[in-house]
């Protein structure tokens, strides 16, 4: 049966390990003998619903690196579930590429296009979550901390989909995450359900704090995100009046782990959520993780083509 990238929540922790030692050897083979033409012949097709710099050139990249191709479709080309039905052109497109990454605003119709089409189908970030950026974010703790359980992350900011997606990712590596954030803005209460859950199995502690001092004593990862994401521009205004308490400054940082990294998905709104200083500064580690987005993506391509 086919397989679709959809939410980490969907992947064991072996499954989601496996993933990532996948990348490291991808990683190293791309940096020291060049790329295997794992993916000659294979076409992914890019649904693009809303603006994007990483995600549309780390995939196309991922994909002509190992020998394979990729197609971008903006916004308005095939207006899905609006010119044509969702399960239409998943069928359409099964017949034409091997694999469909789909960039929506509603998370049901990703999982509605992975519902309809033969081929796998990649969430390349929703309003639920995003989980192809959790796997080059846990690429990159992994890189500066090694591969062990109880590393401490925690998210500062809006309860979003980046926030849903890293928030899994390390409950199921078995490392311990914080969240904190003004009230209103909370992850959503099922993500917050499926993270006890995963967190159970694991053994992660949890912790949802509104105090965003309280919530980096200790923490060796400090992670934020935009106050306003894309299809949100409405809310703006009153997001930028209620989150300056949650910026990651200087004095925030110097609350951490002497160690700690600092971490942002990109694009910062930098002098919001991020200070340029910590931005350039010594902790941030926020090109490298941008950079990993390139080998997280080459191993779930490889999986989900079975060619690794
Ligand atoms: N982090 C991320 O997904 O960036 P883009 O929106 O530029 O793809
Ligand atoms: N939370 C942000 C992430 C952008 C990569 C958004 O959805 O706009």
């Amino acid at each position: 049966m086919k397989r679709d990238f959809l939410d980490i929540s969907d992947y064991s922790s072996e499954e989601i390990q496996d993933l990532l030692d996948l990348a490291i050897r991808l990683k190293k083979e791309y940096f020291e003998k060049g790329n295997p033409p794992l993916f000659k012949g294979k076409v992914l097709a890019m649904i693009f619903q809303k603006p994007s710099l990483r995600t549309r050139i780390s995939f196309d990249m991922a994909m002509r690196h190992l020998g394979g191709d990729a197609l971008y479709i903006s916004p308005n080309e095939i207006g899905l579930g609006k010119r044509e039905s969702i399960a239409d052109v998943a069928r359409v497109l099964s017949g034409y590429v091997q694999a469909i990454m789909a960039r929506v605003f509603d998370h049901e119709h990703v999982v509605e296009l992975a519902r309809w089409a033969s081929v796998p189908v990649i969430n390349g970030l929703s309003d639920y979550s995003h989980p192809c950026q959790a796997m080059a974010d846990a690429l990159t703790i992994i890189e500066r901390f090694g591969n062990r359980k109880g590393i401490n992350v925690t998210f500062v900011g809006d309860g979003n989909n980046v926030a849903v997606s890293l928030s899994q990712v390390c409950a199921k590596l078995g490392w311990n995450f914080t969240f904190a954030g003004p009230e209103g803005y909370d992850m959503p209460p099922k993500a917050v359900a499926l993270l006890h859950e995963i967190a159970r199995q694991t053994g992660s502690a949890i912790r949802f704090l509104r105090d965003p001092h309280q919530a980096v004593r200790g923490a060796q990862v400090i992670y934020t995100d935009t106050w306003t994401s894309m299809g949100q521009e409405e809310e703006a205004a009153r997001r930028e009046q209620v989150f300056p308490p949650y910026q990651v400054n200087a004095q925030l940082v110097s609350e951490a782990d002497p160690e700690v990294i600092v971490m942002h998905c990109l694009p910062a709104h930098r002098g919001q959520e991020l200070t340029d200083e910590v931005a350039d500064g010594p902790h941030s580690v926020i090109f490298p993780q941008a950079h990993n987005r390139l080998h997280a993506q080459k191993a779930i391509l490889a999986r989900l083509f079975d060619v690794a």
